[in-house]
C-alpha cells in the first residue's frame, strides 16, 4: 500500500490501522493514541483535505491518499499555531493539542475566517479534558487571523514577572507534538506486557494455568502472584494485590490475575486468552449499605469499613434544637471517571543485576519509586524513576496502574518492557471519584445566620483503599463550607465494595460534600425569605473569624469579595444558580508536606530541579516565573527539568492543590539564595554551583487539642454563578476566585475554565454506569462535554495583598477549587428555572438529559 505522508510517498508492507502505522512505523509523535476507538480526536490527521481520526481508518482504505500530520505543516503554519496556542494559554497537558491543531488547519484551509461557532463545530470530535475549550477556540480564531492577514510572529517574551501572562515553557513542544509521553518511547529489544483481568468482580481464583500461553510463539514470560516478592502495595494502605494469587478472592473487575510479556503487542490479547483460570464466582458486594450488613462477606480481612471520620465542634444538636429554621436532605453523587486524555503507560528498563529505570507519566516519581521498591523488596535507590510528559491526571494517576507491572516484567526478563492501558482498561482499572450518599441537616436563625450542621457521609471506596481515607477526611473537614459558624457534627465512612476502586479526583471529596451543603443553604434562604446570595454573604468567612473546623481565617481570606464580585450578575438573572466553595492548598492536618528545589547553574543557565509533576497545571511555568521574579534573569536562561528521582529533590505528589504553594515557596527560597550569591557576580562565576532550599508546610493534626488548630497553611475561596437560558441550556458561567497571587493569570484562568467544564460535566452530562460491579461505560459514552456544549466562562480574581501571604509570593492553589462549586450552582439554577429540587447527580430532567445526545 502506498500513501503520501506529509508530501512524501511511503509504502506499507501490510495492512493496519493508520494510527498504528503513523506511530509505530513512522514514529510520528504528534499523532496520539487516546482511545483507539474513534472517541477522542487525539489521533486526528488530514486526509485529502479533511480532518480524519487515524484510528478509524485502515491503510487499505487510503491507497494513494495525501495524509498530513502536524509534522507536515509548513514552517509558517507551525510558527502561527505555536504562537497562537501559547499566547492564548490553550495548552495544559498538551495531549489533545496536536489533534486540535489538525482540526483547526482543516477548518481554516476551507474557511479562512471562521466564527466561534464554526470553530466549536470543527473541534467537536476532539475532547480536551483540561482547558474547557475556551482558550483553544481563541487560539484557533487567532491563528485564522494570523494566516489570513499574514501577521508577523511577535518577538519572544523577555520578561516572566508574576501576574504576567507568560507563555508556558512547555507549550511549543506540546503544540508541535514533539513533547515525549511514555508511549512515545521505543527501546531496542523492547517487549510489551499486559495483565489478564478478573472475569468477575468477586470470585475465588482456584487455579491459574499458564502452560498454553507460555507456548505461544510470541510469549516471553507469564508472571503470576507467585513471581511477586511482596504482593501487597498501596499509596497509603498496603491492601492492593499486584496480582490475585491462587486460593484468594478477587475484589473488582480490574484485579490482575496474570501478566503476559510478548515480543509483539499485537499478540498480547491472544496470549492472555490462552491463560486458563478456574474461578468460583461469588456474589459481589455492590453498595456500601450491603457491605455494612452484619453478614456481609469481608472484602478485606480487617472488615469493610476502610476508614471513619468523626468531627465535632460545639453542640450541633442543641444548636439545631434552638434554631429557627432547619433543613434535612439526602443527596447522592455518583462515581466519575477522570478521563484524562493520555491512557496510562510506563516503560521499564533493567539496570545492572537488580536495578531498574522506569519512565512514567504519574503524579509523583518518588511515590512510584517507593511502591515499586516495596513490591520488589529492593532498595529504593535501585529504582530510578523519570517522568515523561503527563497527559492529564486529575488525581487518577496517583496510584500504581501500569508502573508496577512494567517494573515487575522488566525485573524478571531483564528486557525493556512497555505496559500501556487501552482506553477500556483505563476506564475499568484506575480509581474513580467516590460515589457518596449523604444526609445533611443545616440550621440557621431567623435572620439567616448559620447556627449548626450535622452530616452523615457514606463513601463507596470500592475494592482498595487508594486515597479513600484522606478523600473522606477532606469531604468531612470541608462539609460545613466556607462559613462562620461553630456547631458541627459530621460522621463519615468509606466502605469497601466490589466496585471499581475510588481514590483521588480533583476536589478530593469536597466536590461531593459541597453539593449537599450548598443545596441545603438555598432551602434555608427560602425559609428565611432572603436571597441565596444574601444568606451566603451574611455567613461568608472573613479574616479573623473561625472556620467550622476551628481554624482562624487568614488576613488574606477574600471569600466575601468573591460574592461581591458576582452580586450584580446573580441578582439580575432569573435563572442564575449560585454556590460557594473553599479548598485547602497543601496536605495539611499535621502530615509531612515538604516542597524542595535545587537551582543549579549550568552552562550559563539556571536549571530548576524539583520533582513536582506537571499533569497540565503548569508547575514548570510557575517555578520559572518565581525564579524570574526573584532574579530578573532573561527567561531564556531559566530551564525547568523533568522530575527524576536521581536529579530532582523530592517535592511530594502533585495533589491537594499543593505544588504552587509548597514547591513554589521552596523555589522562591532557593532563588533568594542564588540571588545573594549573584551579588557582584555573573552566572558564569557561579558555574556548577547548586542552591537548595525547602519549605515545610507545618500544620496541626486532626483532633489537635489546640483551640484554633491550623489544619492547612492556606485555603482558596470561590463563588460560581451558572446562568441558564429559557430552555435550560447553560448560557454562561461566572467564576470569582480568591487564589492569592495568580502567578500566571492566563494559566489560572485556564485551570478554572477547564474545571468549570469538568464540573458542568459532573453536574449535567457525565455518568459512570456500573452494574453488579461491571463498569458499562466507554470513553464515547461517559458524557464528557465537547466544545459545542461549552458555554462562555467569565473568570474574576479578587484583589490580593501579597504581603499578607507568607509564601510563594502570595500564591494559593486553584487546581481543585475550580470545579467544586459548579454542580451545586448548576442544581440551583435548574431549581430557579423549574422549581424542582434535585438532590442527585447528574441532574435529572435538564436540557442536556432531555436532549440525550451526550
Ligand atoms: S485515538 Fe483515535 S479517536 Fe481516540
Ligand atoms: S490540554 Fe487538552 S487534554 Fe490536556
Amino acid at each position: 500500500m502506498k500513501i503520501f505522508l506529509n508530501g512524501q510517498p511511503v509504502e506499507a508492507a501490510c495492512d493496519k490501522k493508520l494510527l498504528a502505522f503513523l506511530r509505530d512505523d513512522m514514529r510520528l509523535t504528534s499523532v496520539k493514541d487516546g482511545c483507539s476507538e474513534g472517541a477522542c480526536g487525539t489521533c486526528m490527521v488530514i486526509v485529502d483535505g479533511k480532518a480524519v481520526k487515524a484510528c478509524t481508518r485502515k491503510l487499505s482504505q487510503l491507497e494513494g491518499k495525501d495524509i498530513i500530520t502536524v509534522e507536515g505543516l509548513s514552517e509558517r503554519e507551525k510558527a502561527v499555531y505555536v504562537e497562537c496556542f501559547a499566547e492564548a494559554g490553550a495548552v495544559q497537558c498538551g495531549f489533545c493539542i496536536p489533534g486540535m491543531v489538525i482540526s483547526a488547519k482543516a477548518l481554516i484551509d476551507a474557511n479562512p475566517n471562521p466564527t466561534r461557532q464554526e470553530v466549536k463545530k470543527a473541534i467537536q470530535p476532539n475532547i480536551c479534558r483540561c482547558t474547557g475549550y475556551v482558550k483553544i477556540e481563541e487560539a484557533i480564531l487567532n491563528a485564522a487571523r494570523y494566516l489570513r492577514e499574514n501577521l508577523p510572529i511577535p518577538a519572544r517574551q523577555a520578561a516572566a514577572s508574576l501576574s504576567h501572562p507568560f507563555k508556558r515553557v512547555d507549550a511549543g513542544d506540546k503544540i508541535m507534538g514533539k513533547g515525549i509521553f511514555a508511549d512515545d518511547l521505543v527501546f531496542e529489544g523492547m517487549i510489551y506486557a499486559k495483565a489478564l483481568r478478573s472475569k468477575y468482580p468477586r470470585a475465588m481464583v482456584n487455579k491459574i494455568d499458564i502452560s498454553q500461553a507460555e507456548r505461544h510463539p510470541d510469549c516471553v514470560r507469564i508472571l503470576t502472584a507467585k513471581d511477586v516478592p511482596n504482593n501487597k502495595i498501596g499509596h497509603i494502605v498496603l491492601d492492593w494485590d499486584v496480582m490475585i494469587p491462587e486460593g484468594h478472592e478477587t475484589r473488582y473487575i480490574g484485579d490482575a490475575i496474570a501478566l503476559a510479556g510478548s515480543r509483539r503487542k499485537e499478540s498480547l490479547d491472544e496470549i492472555l486468552s490462552l491463560i486458563e483460570v478456574d474461578y468460583t464466582e461469588l456474589k459481589p458486594v455492590t453498595c456500601p449499605t450491603d457491605a455494612l450488613k452484619a453478614d456481609a462477606p469481608l472484602i478485606h480481612s480487617k472488615g469493610n469499613i476502610m476508614s471513619k471520620e468523626y468531627l465535632k465542634r460545639g453542640d450541633a444538636d442543641e444548636a439545631i434544637r434552638n434554631s429557627k429554621y432547619v433543613v434535612t436532605k439526602k443527596y447522592y453523587t455518583p462515581f466519575n471517571d477522570h478521563a484524562f486524555m493520555e491512557p496510562e503507560c510506563a516503560v521499564a528498563l533493567p539496570v545492572g543485576a537488580d536495578g531498574l529505570q522506569l519512565y512514567t507519566g504519574g503524579q509523583s516519581v518518588y511515590d512510584e519509586q517507593r511502591e515499586v521498591s516495596t513490591m520488589l523488596g529492593i532498595p529504593k535507590e535501585n529504582i530510578r524513576v523519570t517522568s515523561m510528559l503527563v497527559g492529564g491526571g486529575f488525581g487518577g494517576k496517583e496510584d500504581m496502574s501500569v508502573q508496577h507491572h512494567a517494573a515487575l516484567m522488566a525485573w524478571h526478563t531483564k528486557l525493556p518492557v512497555k505496559v500501556k492501558f487501552s482506553r477500556q482498561e483505563s476506564i475499568n482499572c484506575h480509581t474513580k471519584r467516590h460515589a457518596m450518599e449523604m444526609e445533611f441537616t443545616t440550621a440557621c436563625d431567623e435572620e439567616g445566620r448559620l447556627t449548626a450542621m450535622k452530616a452523615l457521609l457514606i463513601a463507596d471506596t470500592g475494592a482498595y483503599a487508594s486515597l479513600g481515607g484522606p478523600v473522606l477526611q477532606r469531604a468531612c473537614t470541608h462539609a460545613a463550607g466556607p462559613y462562620n459558624f461553630q456547631n458541627i457534627d459530621i460522621l463519615g465512612m468509606a466502605v469497601y465494595t466490589n466496585n471499581v476502586v475510588a481514590g483521588a479526583y480533583r476536589g478530593f471529596g469536597v466536590t461531593q460534600s459541597c453539593f449537599a451543603m450548598e443545596s441545603n443553604i438555598n432551602l434555608l434562604a427560602e425559609k428565611v425569605g432572603i436571597s441565596p446570595w444574601e444568606i451566603r454573604y451574611k455567613n461568608a468567612i472573613r479574616p479573623g473569624q473561625v472556620l467550622p473546623n476551628g481554624q482562624i481565617a487568614d488576613p488574606n481570606c477574600a471569600m466575601a469579595e468573591t460574592l461581591e464580585a458576582v452580586k450584580e450578575i446573580y441578582e439580575a438573572h432569573p435563572r442564575a444558580g449560585i454556590a460557594c466553595g473553599f479548598k485547602n492548598s497543601g496536605k495539611g492536618v499535621g502530615l509531612k508536606d515538604i516542597g524542595r528545589c535545587t537551582l543549579e547553574v549550568l552552562n550559563g543557565k539556571v536549571r530548576i530541579r524539583t520533582s513536582a509533576a506537571c499533569m497540565g497545571q503548569g508547575i514548570a511555568t510557575v517555578c520559572t516565573q518565581i525564579v524570574y521574579e526573584t532574579l530578573g534573569l532573561d527567561p531564556a536562561l531559566i530551564i525547568h527539568e523533568t522530575p527524576d528521582t536521581v536529579r530532582t529533590p523530592d517535592s511530594g505528589t502533585s495533589t491537594a492543590s499543593r505544588q504552587t504553594v509548597v514547591t513554589g515557596e521552596a523555589t522562591r527560597r532557593a532563588s533568594v539564595k542564588l540571588k545573594e550569591a549573584l551579588e557582584g557576580k555573573t552566572l558564569e562565576d557561579l558555574e556548577g554551583q547548586e542552591y537548595y532550599d525547602e519549605y515545610f508546610a507545618e500544620t496541626d493534626p486532626m483532633g489537635s487539642p489546640k483551640e484554633f488548630p491550623v489544619s492547612h497553611v492556606s485555603y482558596s475561596y470561590a463563588t460560581q454563578v451558572v446562568l441558564l437560558d429559557e430552555d435550560g441550556k447553560v448560557e454562561k458561567v461566572v467564576a470569582a476566585y480568591d487564589v492569592g497571587t495568580p502567578v500566571n493569570p492566563r494559566s489560572v484562568e485556564g485551570q478554572i475554565e477547564g474545571g468549570v467544564i469538568m464540573g458542568l460535566g459532573f453536574a449535567l452530562t457525565e455518568s459512570f454506569p456500573i452494574e453488579g460491579g461491571y463498569p458499562k461505560g466507554k470513553l464515547g459514552t461517559l458524557g464528557i462535554m465537547r466544545a459545542p456544549d461549552a458555554p462562555p466562562i467569565e473568570v474574576l480574581f479578587t484583589d490580593v495583598d501579597r504581603e499578607k501571604l507568607p509564601y510563594a509570593y502570595g500564591a494559593k492553589g486553584v487546581g481543585e477549587l475550580c470545579l467544586i462549586p459548579t454542580s451545586p450552582a448548576a442544581a440551583h439554577a435548574y431549581y430557579r428555572l423549574d422549581g424542582k429540587f434535585r438532590h442527585s447527580l447528574p441532574l435529572k430532567d435538564t436540557y442536556y438529559k432531555r436532549r440525550n445526545t451526550i
